[in-house]
């Protein structure tokens, strides 16, 4: 049986009738066609579902539809500025070659996002941290940092 369930997405109230058996993962894409997330493994290791619920990065290919009642969800769509404007980190991975297939991005900038809102100035070690639920198997690591830390120097300004 279907279940109503209030939450914001991407700064907007949305009011949806979910099945209580559905992943986070699954609203976003088959429901509101938030392609942008992507499913990878589809078990939790490989972050290319990551979205941002409540401030905290998260792998919505777990994440039960119903824990989403009441929560704040941020999803690659909602992160650029209204008017267009790439998002700092957005903007870095084109800068810096993190994107090659592109397939693990929107996860990858969702984790960096996550770590950025909660430490304006991070440590490599920080952002490698930030991404180690991350697989990328393109870039070889080393531009999503270079990536993510002129995004924080961008930021800072
Ligand atoms: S699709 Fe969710 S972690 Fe891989
Ligand atoms: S750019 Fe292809 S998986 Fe990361």
């Amino acid at each position: 049986m279907k279940k109503e369930i209030t939450f914001t997405l991407n700064n907007e109230k949305v009011v949806v009738e979910v099945d209580p058996g559905w992943t986070l993962l699954y609203l976003l894409r088959e429901v509101f066609e938030l392609t942008g997330t992507k499913e990878g493994c589809g078990v939790g290791e490989c972050g290319a579902c990551t979205v941002i619920v409540d401030g905290d990065a998260v792998s919505s290919c777990l994440y039960p539809v119903l824990e989403a009642e009441g929560k704040n969800v941020i999803t690659i769509e909602g992160v650029a500025a209204s008017d267009g404007t790439l998002h700092p980190l957005q903007q870095a991975f084109i800068d810096n070659n993190g994107v090659q297939c592109g397939y693990c991005t929107s996860g990858m900038i969702m984790s960096a996002k996550a770590l950025l809102e909660k430490k304006a100035v991070p440590t490599e070690e920080d952002i490698r941290t930030s991404i180690a639920g991350n697989i990328c198997r393109c870039t070889g690591y080393v531009q999503i940092v270079e990536s993510v830390q002129q995004a924080a120097e961008r930021m800072k300004k």
